[in-house]
């Protein structure tokens, strides 16, 4: 089973106070959310593999890297949308797959409503993004579908998680590496995060 990696990281420990912080507004939870999925995205493609290729510099040549792996990108809409442009910046050559999940109010169980995965998916790794690893019930949805189109590799960036939608994305599927910006304490009664940062696809898109 793989770990769970909570960023250290005191650049990403200072934004992510900044996000939940309730006074900030949309631009800059946008701002912050494209800034945290850049440092998650450096610690989740640390393994990713490279071929090794000759470079001519002005002055000699020397041993230069070249990603190996094809990327896909899939966001959950709609606030994993907030993490695409951060994702594309870094790799803009990734795919970027659109999966529409949200969460039925009552039930809380995920709903598949759109589902843009092409054709031929001729990627090495598959990075799930959403910002808000809840219940669990959207992740481990989307990594389903994931699966069920014989996709081997995937990786889960989300910004906040909860120990409940850690724990059900690892049983579902133990081989997906995790990787958040912060554990938080619990789930409330309504399913939310605590502390949390509130409805991450609200903050993001002004609708609040
Ligand atoms: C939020 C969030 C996740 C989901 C997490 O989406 O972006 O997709 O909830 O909760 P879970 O782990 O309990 O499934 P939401 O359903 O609010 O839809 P939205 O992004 O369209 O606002
Ligand atoms: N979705 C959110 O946007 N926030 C939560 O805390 C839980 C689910």
């Amino acid at each position: 089973m793989s770990e769970v990696v909570v960023s250290t990281h005191p650049l990403v420990a200072h934004k992510v106070t900044r996000l939940r912080d309730a006074r900030t507004g949309t631009k800059e939870f946008r701002e912050l959310a494209h800034e945290i999925t850049t440092l998650l995205l450096y610690e989740a493609t640390a393994d990713l593999p490279v071929d090794r290729i000759p470079v001519q510099t002005p002055l000699t040549t020397a041993t230069g890297a070249e990603l190996q792996a094809n990327i896909g990108f899939i966001p959950i809409l709609r606030a994993g949308l907030g993490m695409v442009p951060a994702a594309s910046s870094l790799l803009p050559h990734a795919q970027v797959w659109h999966l529409g999940i949200y969460r039925e109010h009552s039930t809380r169980m995920p709903v598949e409503y759109y589902n843009k995965l092409p054709e031929d998916l001729n990627i090495d790794v598959a990075i799930v993004l959403d910002p808000m690893l809840a219940t669990g019930g959207s992740a481990v949805a989307a990594v389903d579908v994931l699966k069920l189109r014989d996709l081997r590799s995937v990786k889960f960036v989300g910004l906040i998680a909860a120990p409940e939608g850690v724990k059900a994305l690892r049983d579902a599927h133990p081989d997906v590496q995790i990787y958040v910006a912060a554990l938080d304490s619990h789930l409330n009664e309504d399913a939310y995060i605590v502390p949390g940062l509130g409805d991450a696809g609200d903050r993001l898109f002004g609708t609040a």
